[in-house]
């Protein structure tokens, strides 16, 4: 056998170690946090870099108005996180330096900016995007990302699987030799039986009738098939919602079909195809900009824009200009998470009059229209009035 061959054998006996010991570990994490057992919930607020610093700060301020009885009452704590930056990452060699994820693990739940994704080309190394890292770290499942246009008649909320698929060794492929370069996909019966229970488990909650589940199993038979295969045995145990099945090409095609996609309530999908259907459906609602997302765990939770860190606009100067409504919408959802739901539905129905109904204040991105934090006191305001 090649040197070559000899070579990747290691490297794929060590991957699959390592994926081994991780399905222990989800096994072993059977229990979720419970926040109202809790004496202090902990809330970290990581602006990541780029515009993020900016937006996140904006969002900040809002939470703490919202949140100020119960921070007064100790209930609730804000920490901040500095030095999630390309710059520091690229200093420690690492998606997260060691400080940074010490300081994150302590929390409970994290607000997030955006962070720059090194690629190929760039002049920083090629480091794994925080963003992956930290759903790594802190296994948080289950990607959660809510579209709506009433009007429409679109409400969709899609559970993306965060940890696995074609992300899960995203960073770790195999040059096997100058002609040869191989990826991996992994699906694991634990982790896609975690995620699709928290699909069903959503549906049967909110009063929905269908899951669907989207995948391309007539052509990645094992990963994508097991991923399926769960998702018929996991609808076994709830009956009354029912399960369809559709592949991924036609689901982006049927998004677009407007008799079609008023039908589609939860959908559930390996993390790749959670990934770009999620960024087509957001388009639908205006945007990448105006979706929040949610990464849930067991014991952790994290919220963020979906949107990039648009270094651009930094370097000309105009992240104060930079829209902070996704990671408002993101803040809704930790509001929700830990049991602040009043708070939320008014944070959310002022979101909604600023954005989409009295439109007093726009954003433009640049000085033709309002800063992130004129927005952001417009928002209060607009709270204060509810
Ligand atoms: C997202 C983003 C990330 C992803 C990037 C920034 C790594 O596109 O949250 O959807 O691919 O998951
Ligand atoms: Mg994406």
């Amino acid at each position: 056998m090649s040197e070559a061959i000899l070579a990747a054998k290691e490297k794929f006996a060590a991957i699959l170690e390592k994926q081994l010991a991780r399905v222990e570990r989800m096994k072993a994490d059977k229990e979720f946090i419970d926040y109202s057992k809790l004496d202090t919930i902990i809330i970290g607020v990581c602006g990541g870099d780029g515009i993020g610093p900016a937006i996140t700060k904006a969002a900040h301020r809002i939470l703490e108005t919202l949140l100020a009885e119960e921070v007064k009452k100790g209930k609730v704590e804000f920490r901040v996180i500095d030095g999630l930056t390309i710059e520091n990452r690229v200093k420690a060699n690492k998606a997260i330096p060691d400080d940074v994820l010490a300081e994150l693990k302590a929390c409970h739940v994290i607000l997030k900016g955006p962070t720059t994704t090194p690629r190929a080309g760039d002049p920083w190394p090629n480091i794994e995007s925080a963003n992956v890292a930290m759903r790594k770290e802190l296994d948080l499942f289950a990607n959660v990302r809510p579209v709506k246009v009433p009007e429409q008649g679109i409400d969709w909320t899609f559970f993306r699987e965060n940890t696995e698929g074609g992300y899960a060794l995203g960073s770790e492929g195999i040059h096997v030799n100058d002609d040869l370069a191989i990826d991996f996909t992994v699906t694991t019966t634990e982790g896609t039986e975690r995620i699709v229970r928290a699909a069903f488990d959503f549906a049967k909650k909110n009063g929905k009738t269908r899951v669907t589940a989207v995948t391309k199993a007539n052509v990645i038979k094992t990963t994508d098939g097991k991923f399926l295969s769960i998702c018929k045995k996991i609808a076994e145990e709830y009956p009354g919602i029912e399960l369809d099945d559709w592949y991924i090409d036609i689901m982006t095609a049927k998004l677009v079909d407007e008799k079609r996609r008023t039908q589609f309530q939860v959908l559930v999908l390996p993390n790749l195809y959670g990934d770009i259907l999620t960024d087509e459906a957001a388009e639908f609602q205006g945007g990448v900009g105006t979706a929040g997302s949610s990464n849930m765990g067991k014991r952790y939770a994290m919220f963020e824009a979906i949107h990039g860190s648009a270094p651009r606009m930094v370097t000309e100067g105009r992240d104060k200009y930079a829209d902070p409504c996704s990671i408002i919408r993101a803040s809704v959802m930790l509001l929700n998470h830990i049991g602040y739901n009043t708070l939320a539905d008014k944070l959310e129905k002022a979101l909604d009059i600023c954005m989409y109904q009295e439109k007093k204040l726009v954003i433009t991105g640049r000085d033709t229209g309002a800063t992130g934090e004129e927005f952001a006191d417009y928002i209060m305001e607009t709270i204060a009035s509810l």
